[in-house]
């Protein structure tokens, strides 16, 4: 089956795959291309896609910068439909012999558009329009084989078509949900002006990454670090699916999971056509940690070592190819990733490094966002327990526990981990909360427990609400819950005497504590 298609050119715009998406969310497929594709590529490209239209996206330069990306000029003689948003607008206005203004400052936020000619993109639209602005260059006119179709108080020429071609360019961004009518104008461009069907699913989604894994893997053997999260399971079974048995899933139990972790990820995966291989490295990892109290070493030191390990078994699987669940904003540079990393070194098993020389590093769910690898995960047949888990860190309980790791330590963390988690799913609560967990504090107290003095630790709940982990806030749960999760922890762990709540949001806090 040839899709029809929509490619998106890549001009370094944060909204950039957002324009993807919201064609997809469409059923007509989209693919992101780089910004200087050259027509013979695209031509390739139709072999398999039967590409409709091209979109310019927006992109943060200006086209007076020296450097500003541009695409191949043969690209709008193409005679496909070509639809410039923002930067994309400048640069066609400019290509095209139409005079746009540099920027003296960037201007952005919410503005109402005039529409002077409802036609095309602009179908349908009424005469004033709420559309969300971000640039800096204006187009002030545009050569007389290009008509105005919209413009605003600051800009001439918001909106502009070619007379006779479909070339089609709009100042504003129609991808983003502060333009009250932007899914018009998309659907307008997809299906008016490039004649598009709606012939992909979401469905279709595996079947082209698992076509993607058989071409990039050939006849080789492939690797994976299995973590047991949402990307790297995804990710798993649709390399287990391409490669026949040729793949090794690789669970790393450093001694800091969730209880009983190991037996839950091989009772899902074993049934998948791979080797599954869980090492128990339990030993080797508490052994360098022996002594270390700083959060940073900590982190630094169960990075290098699970690489190691990895590495090891790597070499051993003699797999040339490694697959990687990274999926689309584990890869733009902002998000909270970015931001977390200036304050503490992340582990994350889906970006593992590696000394090892794999003939290629196979990412078969680059362009997806979250939500659209839990739609897969679903098709997959995989349980609600992986596509709804909530995030955990690379390197898990130990983050969790203050001071120095031991093993006493480590089961009275995950004692006190599953009666959170146990707790907040018995009462419904998880649906709304972005993580709830146990933090073994290095505190102690002194209690009562059966008429007798007890000196035990300090445990604290930290239960948040957030949309990308950016910020968060410590989410108020009922009492009731929280006197049972309190209740059970203190009978239940004889180590633990006391039970509080952090009510801190994020910022100044971090989720995790260490
Ligand atoms: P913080 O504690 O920085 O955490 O507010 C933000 C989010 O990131 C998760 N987290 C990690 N995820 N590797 C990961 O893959 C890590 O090393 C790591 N450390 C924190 C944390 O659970 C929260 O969701």
């Amino acid at each position: 089956m040839r899709y029809d298609t929509i490619l998106v050119f890549d001009f370094g715009g944060q909204y950039c795959h957002l324009i993807g998406r919201r064609i997809r969310e469409h059923g007509v497929y989209s693919e992101i291309v780089p910004h200087d594709i050259k027509p013979g590529e695209i031509r390739l490209l139709s072999e398999r896609f039967n590409v409709k239209g091209l979109v310019f996206s927006g992109g943060p330069a200006s086209v007076y910068e020296q450097n500003a990306p541009r695409p191949d000029p043969k690209i709008l003689g193409l005679g496909l439909p070509v639809l410039g948003l923002c930067y994309g607008h400048h640069l066609i206005a400019q290509m095209t012999g139409g005079h746009v203004k540099p920027a003296r400052q960037r201007e952005y936020g919410i503005a109402y558009v005039t529409i002077d000619k409802p036609v095309g993109v602009l179908k349908r639209l009424s005469e004033k329009e709420r559309v969300w602005m971000s640039h800096g260059d204006t187009v002030l006119s545009i050569s007389s084989e290009y008509e105005t179709l919209a413009h605003t108080e600051n800009c001439p020429v918001a909106a502009f078509r070619h007379k006779k071609k479909l070339i089609y360019g709009l100042q504003w961004h129609p991808e983003v949900v502060h333009t009250e009518k932007g899914v018009q104008m998309l659907r307008n461009f997809v299906f008016e002006v490039c004649r598009c069907e709606p012939n992909w699913k979401m469905e279709d989604i595996v079947e082209k990454a698992v076509g993607e894994i058989k071409r990039d893997v050939g006849d080789g053997k492939a690797i994976i670090a299995l973590s047991g999260g949402i990307d790297s399971s995804v990710a798993t079974v649709l390399a287990a699916k391409a490669l026949d048995g040729r793949l090794t899933a690789v669970f790393v139990d450093h001694g800091f999971m969730r209880e009983k972790e190991p037996e839950f990820v091989r009772d899902v995966f074993q049934k998948f056509k791979m080797k599954l291989m869980l090492v128990d490295a339990r030993e080797r990892f508490l052994k360098r940690l022996n002594g270390v109290v700083d959060p940073e070493t900590k982190r630094k030191i169960i990075g290098e070592e699970f690489i190691r390990v990895f590495e090891e078994i790597a070499e051993r699987t003699g797999a040339e190819y490694l697959i990687q669940g990274t999926i689309y904003p584990d890869r733009i540079e902002s998000g909270f990733r970015r931001f977390s990393d200036k304050i503490k070194t992340h582990h994350n098993v889906a970006g593992l490094p590696t000394g090892i020389k794999f003939k290629k590093i196979v990412e078969p769910l680059r362009d997806l966002y979250k939500d659209e690898v839990r739609k897969v995960a679903k098709m997959l047949g995989l349980p609600k327990e992986i596509v709804f888990r909530q995030p955990f860190p690379g390197p898990g309980l130990a983050v969790r526990i203050i001071g120095e790791l031991t093993r006493e330590k480590v089961d009275i963390a995950k004692k006190a981990d599953k009666i959170v988690r146990e707790e907040i799913e018995k009462s419904g609560l998880e649906e709304n909360l972005w993580q709830y967990f146990a933090v073994l504090t290095n505190t102690k107290a002194t209690g009562v427990k059966g008429d007798a003095r007890a000196y035990g630790y300090v445990v604290s709940l930290r239960i948040v609400e957030s949309r990308e982990a950016m910020t968060a806030n410590f989410a108020k749960i009922p009492h009731k819950v929280l006197e049972t999760i309190s209740t059970r922890i203190t009978n239940e762990i004889p180590e633990a005497t006391r039970v509080v709540y952090d009510i801190t949001h994020k910022p100044p806090a971090t989720i995790e504590w260490e």
